[in-house]
């Protein structure tokens, strides 16, 4: 698989920007009731930040990813962008939001699925596809532009998915467990590929995982989520320099890390010595 090398101009124009989460409450409708996915959540993804949440399934992170793309209005609470607040509508269309089920239409080609992010921005469709051409090599698809998503890996969909994603080159990234579905090994290769990806664009990036290595591979910072409803329970600042390297898996720091991760989420009882 190729990994990402010189970055093109065109992804080299993104600058990076803030985020801020102040108290967010968010609630469903369910019934004769309502369910609350997230009960004053507060956090922070500096400029150009890796952010990884991680949490307990039903905690609230998707809930939060569509807040802060615009998807859904919260209950009260601010999200500013540098520093400004925003209404819903006025977030639309400002990240990278890379759904949880973030399928790719299965009529349309590797190119036409990487270009439907532009074209949900106003690019005509030849233009877009255009391209999305011009950077099938960076996420490893090249010759593969004109094939339908059926006869694509797993791997390779989710790099399609990251290229109509990426494209219209937004500051924030919102990334929602785009790793789920993969085997462990196609996984791992594209951990490292984001890694130097991200190397390359330095945008700010909060990804949802529910994988504690990953969290700790990837990020700057690691917040965890408390069981719904959703608060925030800990935060950890990784040890790892960076660039990253797998071989960092097995460093003391790596391992301390991730134990106190593990423990936040009650899985460990007691840290790592
Ligand atoms: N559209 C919806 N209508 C009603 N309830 C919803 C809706 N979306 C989510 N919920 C509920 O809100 C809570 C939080 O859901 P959310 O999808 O944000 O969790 P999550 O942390 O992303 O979980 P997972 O790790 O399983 O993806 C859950 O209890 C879920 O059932
Ligand atoms: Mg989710």
């Amino acid at each position: 698989m190729s990994s990402p090398q010189t970055a093109s101009p065109t992804f080299r124009a993104a600058l990076p920007s803030r985020l801020e989460i102040r108290d967010i409450i968010s609630t469903y409708e369910e019934g004769d009731h309502r369910l609350t996915a997230l009960d004053g959540l507060t956090l922070t993804v500096g400029v150009g930040e890796f952010v990884a949440l991680v949490g307990p399934s039903g905690s609230g992170k998707s809930t939060l990813l569509d807040i802060v793309s615009g998807l859904l209005t919260p209950d009260s609470g601010d999200v500013l962008l540098d520093g400004e607040a925003t209404t819903a509508a006025q977030r639309l269309g400002r990240s990278a939001y890379m759904q949880q089920r973030d399928l790719l239409l299965p009529w349309r080609t590797t190119v036409g699925n990487a270009g439907l992010g532009l074209e949900a921005a106003g690019t005509r469709r030849d233009e877009a596809e255009r391209r999305a051409r011009a950077e099938l090599w960076r996420f490893g698809l090249e010759g593969f532009d004109a094939v339908y998503p059926a006869q694509l890996s797993g791997g390779m969909r989710q790099r399609a998915a990251f290229l109509r994603t990426l494209l219209p080159h937004k500051n924030l990234m919102l990334l929602d467990e785009p790793f789920g579905a993969l085997d462990a090994l196609t996984r791992a290769e594209l951990q490292a590929w984001l890694a130097a990806l991200w190397e390359q664009e330095r945008s700010s990036v909060l990804l949802v995982t529910h994988d504690v290595e990953e969290a700790v591979f990837l990020a700057d910072r690691v917040l965890v989520l408390t069981p719904r409803p959703g608060r925030l329970a800990h935060e950890l600042t990784v040890s790892l320099p960076r660039p990253r390297t797998r071989a960092m898996l097995a460093s003391p720091e790596f391992v301390r890390d991730r134990a106190a991760l593990l423990t936040a989420l009650g899985v460990l009882d007691d840290p790592a010595p």
